[in-house]
């Protein structure tokens, strides 16, 4: 196992009705909040009302930037901290999904910056401060809720990048699980297929692979995450499935599930975020597409033991192919594409898809070239 360090400040608040909660949270570090949302699903789950009633009754003035977008844009961003400014906002509270908190992140760190907010996505400058951030999460899927990432897209450049820090991280996130039973079904497959990736993003480019308890956590989560979604798409109303997967999809990205791994290099939400860049596809049908690819890429240059592994302990399965042929066979059921041509892009395209992928991939310091990712892009047509 290699060295590591883990440290993860976000107090979770788990369970029924629990999103009022967050209310008395945040009005001990601030009275002005910036309140963060998307296109109006908050509206019709109830969460804005509760919400927004707790932290009337708090004494905490709410000034509202809605519209986020999945794939949150940069000018969007921009907008939010013009407006945290001019109200002199003192902490950001977010309701919604990954979306949703990646650009509240923004947000509170490009309000406490000089220059401009994109300088953290381009290592142009390192987050050193950023407001106080509170989120009601109601889509389980990124781990945005206790992690310190955010995911913006520029939409000028056609570039889908991070920027991390540890003041991202929320100091307090409400996760109620009955808020997700509004969730369409192709939010549920997008969710559960984002959720097993950031779980074999480490497990297979790790460097060390003795790492019993490390695999054991991936294995035990990547089974609660097909077990509980099979659960869902069976009974949307499944209170105890949704629970289980709220919380599964949490721990897969607040750093437990990478302890000792070293290795960790996030190549398929590489070439992913170049899929949700140039077609503004969902995070979790792009990634539906690249992981076979990359999994059969990956047999090729690594052998068959992590495949293997993982698919012994959670499908069951008997080979490499096998594992591979399950994970295809859990996203289709899930309803997710898991080719380029399902997702209606064009093959023609996979010059450009790699070219725009090696931005990131050259940001990350990865040893990958253009061919080798236009090479497992082929192999998603
Ligand atoms: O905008 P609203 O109206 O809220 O609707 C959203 C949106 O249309 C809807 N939704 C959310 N909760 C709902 C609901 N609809 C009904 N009922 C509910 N309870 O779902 C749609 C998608 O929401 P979005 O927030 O975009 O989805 P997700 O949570 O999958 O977030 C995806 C974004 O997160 C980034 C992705 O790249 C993508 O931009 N990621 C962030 C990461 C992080 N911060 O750590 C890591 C991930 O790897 C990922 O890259
Ligand atoms: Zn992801």
């Amino acid at each position: 196992m290699q060295n590591f360090t883990f440290s993860n400040p976000t107090k979770i608040i788990f369970g029924k009705a629990v999103v009022a909660k967050l209310a008395p949270e945040a009005a001990r570090a601030g009275k002005k909040a910036l309140f963060v949302y998307g296109g109006g699903s908050i509206k019709k789950n109830g969460v804005y009302d509760v919400l927004t009633a707790a932290l009337e009754k708090e004494g905490v003035a709410i000034t509202e930037h809605h519209g986020v977008k999945p794939n949150p844009a940069l000018s969007h961003v921009r907008a939010g901290i013009r407006k945290a400014r001019t109200r002199n906002c003192d902490i950001i509270v977010a309701a919604g999904g990954g979306s949703v908190i990646d650009e509240a992140k923004a947000i509170a760190a490009g309000a406490k910056y000089g220059g401009d907010v994109w300088d953290f996505f381009c290592g142009k400058a390192a987050i050193r401060e950023a407001l106080p951030l509170f989120t009601a999460l109601t889509l389980p899927a990124t781990g945005s809720e206790m992690n310190s990432g955010c995911v913006v897209t520029n939409e000028e450049t056609e570039q889908k990048y991070c920027a991390q820090g540890a003041p991202l991280f929320p100091r307090v996130s409400a996760l109620d699980p009955e808020t997700t039973l509004t969730l369409p079904r192709a939010q549920v497959a997008n969710g559960a297929v984002d959720s097993l990736a950031h779980l074999i993003e480490g497990y297979f480019t790790t460097k060390d692979r003795d790492n019993g308890v490390t695999d054991e956590v991936v294995h035990a989560l990547a089974r609660s995450i097909t077990a509980s979604t099979e659960r869902i798409l069976k009974d949307p109303a499944d209170y105890d499935a949704r629970a289980s997967m709220m919380w599964s999809a949490t721990l897969a990205l607040n750093g437990l599930a990478a302890c000792g791994y070293g290795g960790l290099t996030f190549i398929n939400h590489a070439i992913e975020h170049s899929l949700s860049a140039l077609y503004d596809i969902a995070h979790g049908a792009g990634l539906a597409i690249v992981m076979p690819a990359w999994f059969r890429h990956h047999l090729e240059t690594d052998g068959p033991a992590r495949l293997e592994k993982f698919g012994k302990a959670v499908f069951g399965a008997k080979t490499a192919e096998g594992t591979v042929r399950s994970f295809e066979g859990f996203f289709r059921k899930a309803g997710a594409p898991v080719r380029l041509s399902e997702a209606g892009i064009p093959a023609s395209d996979i010059p450009r898809i790699a070219e725009n992928a090696m931005g990131l991939i050259r940001l990350w310091g990865l040893q990958h070239e253009q061919p080798e990712i236009e090479k497992i892009l082929r192999r998603a047509r």
